[in-house]
């Protein structure tokens, strides 16, 4: 598919039942990786606490730290959709510093912002879409309140949390949230939550009954450092072994004099009698 993806792009997607292809990314090389691979969208996630910064929690990471992460992928991104994701505090307060917070991840680049919640967010969605922002939401685990959720817990278990779900995704379409994004919850619930609207749903750990797939990329990379193992998560390389393993061998070649060889040497123009040359 040519130029760059769009909200019509998205929705057209959804349309034709075709599953869009979803991927977070933090850093210009990631990110064009995944871009000339095809992704639809990129989620500058917050997950970046975890990935990026080895921080425990998503709460720790800021505006500041997220806005570099975001201008960097949003120059990457020349085809797929880029999402800011509104980091803690960013968009809880008040309208107002929703629609500067938001605005802030717009004039780096990014197409969108997500933010966590339903009904309680519903009027920030609205505020930030009446100041012509596009905005996912994001729903069932919701990282930044993982307190109040009582710790990384699959969401809409059960027949009246489910109901929940879906009326929270009904208060985001409502508000004019152009897409929603379920986490962590059993697939015959996330599709039950995605008929209840017209907008495209994407989900991660949500199941197949999606309109869409979103994976971290250091999970499906082999390069995430840290405890958390999500169970739908699947690994496509190891990075991280494979990074570690070139790193011993330029540690070797240099303790062993191997590196650097002639061919990484610049020449003289004349002639120069080092006083000492290491051997
Ligand atoms: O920050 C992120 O990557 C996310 C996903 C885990 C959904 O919000």
């Amino acid at each position: 598919m040519a130029g760059k993806v769009t909200t019509a792009t998205l929705r057209a997607l959804k349309a034709r039942g075709e599953r869009a292809v979803f991927l977070t990314a933090y850093d210009y090389p990631t990110a064009t990786f995944a871009d000339r691979a095809g992704a639809d969208l990129l989620l500058v996630g917050d997950s970046a606490a975890n990935t990026v910064l080895g921080l425990k929690s998503t709460v720790e990471i800021g505006m500041t730290e997220m806005l570099i992460f975001a201008a960097a992928v949003a120059r990457a991104a020349k085809r797929a959709f880029v999402i800011g994701d509104l980091p803690f505090l960013s968009y809880q307060p008040s309208d107002e510093s929703a629609i500067l917070n938001a605005g802030a991840f717009i004039q780096r680049g990014c197409d969108a912002v997500k933010c966590e919640g339903g009904q309680r967010v519903a009027q920030r969605v609205r505020a930030m879409t009446d100041a012509g922002i596009a905005v996912m939401g994001h729903l069932g685990l919701t990282p930044q309140s993982m307190a109040q959720l009582g710790g990384y817990r699959v969401q809409g278990k059960t027949r009246d949390a489910a109901e929940r779900i879906r009326e929270d995704a009904r208060a985001l379409e409502e508000a004019g949230a152009f897409s929603i994004l379920l986490e962590a919850i059993p697939p015959e619930a996330a599709a039950y939550i995605r008929d209840a609207v017209d907008i495209p749903v994407y989900g991660i750990g949500a199941g197949p009954y999606l309109d869409g797939q979103l994976v971290i990329s250091h999970d499906l990379l082999g390069s995430f450092v840290g405890d958390i193992a999500p169970r739908f998560v699947r690994r496509y390389t190891n990075v991280g072994a494979i990074v570690e393993e070139a790193f011993r061998a330029y540690a070797d070649d240099v303790r062993a004099g191997r590196f650097p060889a002639p061919e990484h040497w610049y020449s003289l123009s004349e002639p120069i009698v080092p006083t000492a040359v290491a051997v």
